[in-house]
């Protein structure tokens, strides 16, 4: 299932995507954009420290490595907040690309010596978390780099399929009934730990939306006065939306320039039918309230995408077994934005919700928690920190996600105020 060919490939084509987002000069990646965001110079030696450590040192950080012990340090995110790391004595950006390619080549000389003998299975699974782990710092450094103010150094986007209209606003059904929820090593020998292991649970029926909310749809939400109105948001919703001045979707322009967003730097009209981005859990909810629904469950969300109710067994993706294509998901960064809603019909799952994959992060009801069973992986600190902590679940990936490291069960996190992130939002009704 999984080759020394694949890993290769998807580690050079992990690196060529890194490289394009530092592809610029040295004082750009050193600043910092927002206290949210690390400087990108950062991110580029964390990413090559995380491969260093897992893969050539066997996660020991007792044995020595290339950098020397107080230089390393700079490049734990759990000793260092991201607000810190402007701070810290880091690697220049030509020290930084030049470790990151010492250890590449080490790594790849490792993967060589690797036998595909069936023993391989937890030394494939470091390489998987590896590309994953670059994959995820490379939604991050967008993240930061939306942050940005200044003349754009990215260009608008690829092009994208058109929407279709009449499925903004319309809702499945799912049918009661059993199903599968997270995987297994067996069937997704990349899933992470906090997606295992596979149990079976009872889902109630509920109705799902079609597609995301959209910017036209979250304007009537704006323009009704939802954000003056507490009867729409939780206590706690209210209270962040009072101190932090919310009034619209981060990155939505005020004043001479109402209608429009910046995107990267760039100044456009806000786009009718594409999925709502930059809002927080609070936003979520409170519209929720006022459209007259709920958000899902991230059991609800993974049941809506992943579970075929005529075979009664999981599909690897919504539509199907076959690899994501740019006709099936918006995934992979290179679109900076998601698709306009109804632009992937074949990818729909089998109660016929669209755009589960790709396109915007959703926002769920649910707290991070360990299924049942639950057992760390090598990263301990992956997930086990977060399971009490103040975050909801974001499911099924937005558009800068690379379709190699997504899943029906993958499971993303985040605190309720946070909306830097590609987040939106797709509503659930009880039946
Ligand atoms: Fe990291």
């Amino acid at each position: 299932m999984i080759s020394r060919e694949t890993l290769a490939r998807e580690l050079t084509k992990a690196r060529d995507r890194t490289l394009r987002l530092v592809d610029f000069d040295d004082a750009e990646l050193g600043r910092q954009y927002n206290p949210l965001m690390s400087p990108l110079v950062w991110d580029l030696a964390h990413i090559g420290w995380q491969e260093e450590l897992w893969l050539l040192r066997d996660n020991n950080p007792g044995r020595p490595g290339l950098l020397e012990p107080q230089v390393e340090r700079c490049y734990d995110a759990f000793l260092n907040s991201r607000a810190s790391r402007v701070d810290l004595p880091l690697l220049s950006p030509a020290e930084a690309r030049s470790y990151c390619s010492t250890v590449r080549s080490k790594a790849l000389d490792s993967l060589d010596a690797l036998r595909f003998d069936g023993s391989e299975t937890q030394s494939a699974f470091t390489f998987g978390l590896v590309i994953s782990h670059e994959n995820q710092h490379d939604e991050t450094m967008l993240q930061a780099l939306n942050l940005r103010v200044g003349p754009p150094l990215l260009d608008r986007g690829k092009s994208l399929p058109s929407g279709r209209s009449g499925v903004s606003g319309t809702s499945v059904l799912v049918p009661g009934g059993e199903i599968v929820l997270g995987v297994d090593e067996s069937t997704e020998p990349h899933s992470l730990d906090n997606e295992r292991p596979a149990h079976v649970v009872d889902v109630p029926a509920f109705r799902i939306g079609r597609v995301p909310v959209t910017n036209a749809e979250w304007r009537q939400f704006v323009d009704d006065g939802g954000y003056d109105q507490p009867r729409w948001w939780s206590e706690r919703g209210w209270a962040h939306r009072q101190e932090a001045g919310l009034c619209a979707p981060r990155f939505w322009n005020t004043g001479d320039l109402a209608g429009t967003r910046t995107r990267f730097g760039h100044v456009e009209d806000i786009p009718a039918d594409e999925p709502v981005q930059h809002i927080t859990y609070f936003e979520a909810e409170a519209y929720a309230a006022w459209a007259g629904a709920r958000l899902p469950t991230e059991v609800e969300w993974e049941k809506a995408c992943a579970w075929d109710p005529a075979t009664g067994t999981r599909r690897k993706y919504p539509w199907g077994a076959s690899e994501p294509t740019e006709h099936l998901a918006n995934l992979g960064g290179d679109a900076l934005r998601p698709a306009p809603v109804g632009a992937y019909p074949a990818g729909a799952s089998a109660y016929g919700a669209e755009q589960m994959l790709g396109d915007v992060w959703e926002w769920t009801t649910s707290p991070l928690r360990p299924w049942p069973g639950f057992t760390p992986m090598i990263y301990e600190q992956y997930s086990q920190p977060f399971f009490d902590g103040d975050y909801k679940v974001l499911r099924g990936g937005s558009w800068a996600v690379a379709p190699s490291i997504l899943r029906p069960s993958f499971r993303n996190w985040d605190h309720p105020i946070r909306r830097q992130i590609f987040s939106g939002v797709r509503l659930a009704w009880d039946v």
